[in-house]
């Protein structure tokens, strides 16, 4: 396990500027990207706020929490490129597996170069079965609310921290899968490639 930096209390920006300046932004700077920076961003996205289990930093249908986030690191600093884990209650990262898969995770992506060219991106999936067990039907919405939910912090936290995001829905779920080794009871729903910005 890899413990991660304490995020930040404040950023030099509030709420509602990073809501008015927010953009999906799709140029990154070529430095790697600093860990605490990575960190802030998990913590800001999906992390653990409040004594409670359910209590993060993103609201979950019933505080399931069934979404998983990955990090996608290519050029951050202090690790090995690879998909790490991120676990809210320890703000920590766990290795999945190491290596570098942007140029997968691109092609599964229809070639999009952001996801190439980003020094990390955020990867959320499902275990929608773990929803349906208790919401049944409903499941696989509130999957995707959920996964908004997490993803627009994703946004706000790297605008107020002076990074940028966008979000890529746009890519074939298999490959997505098979690239980022998803286990079979989660379903990928969203990658969000992020790092510091060129303009
Ligand atoms: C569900 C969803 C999927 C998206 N998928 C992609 C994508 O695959 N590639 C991309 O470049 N932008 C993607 N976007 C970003 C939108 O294109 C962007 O939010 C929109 O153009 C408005 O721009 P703004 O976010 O800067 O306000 C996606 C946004 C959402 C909400």
């Amino acid at each position: 396990m890899i413990s991660l930096p304490e995020p930040p209390a404040a950023a030099g920006m509030d709420v509602f500027e990073a809501i008015r300046k927010r953009r999906s932004r799709r140029s990154f700077a070529e430095a790697p990207l600093p860990l605490a920076s990575a960190a802030a961003v998990l913590f800001y996205t999906a992390g653990l706020t409040g004594a409670r289990n359910h209590h993060r930093a993103a609201p979950s249908a019933g505080g399931i929490h069934a979404i998983t986030v990955r990090l996608v690191a290519r050029e951050v600093e202090g690790l090995e490129p690879g998909v790490y884990r991120y676990l809210p209650l320890e703000h920590a990262l766990e290795i999945h597996f190491e290596g570098d898969v942007r140029q997968a995770l691109c092609a599964a992506c229809l070639g999009q170069r952001l996801v190439f060219e980003a020094p990390a991106a955020l990867a959320f999936s499902a275990d929608i079965g773990r929803i349906a067990a208790r919401y049944g039907g409903r499941a696989e919405r509130y999957a995707a609310l959920d996964c908004g939910h997490y993803a627009q912090n994703a946004y706000l936290a790297c605008e107020a921290l002076g990074l940028g995001t966008c979000g890529v829905g746009a890519f074939r779920d298999a490959e997505v899968a098979s690239c980022l080794r998803l286990p079979e009871n989660e379903r990928p729903l969203y990658v969000l490639p992020f790092g510091e910005v060129t303009e």
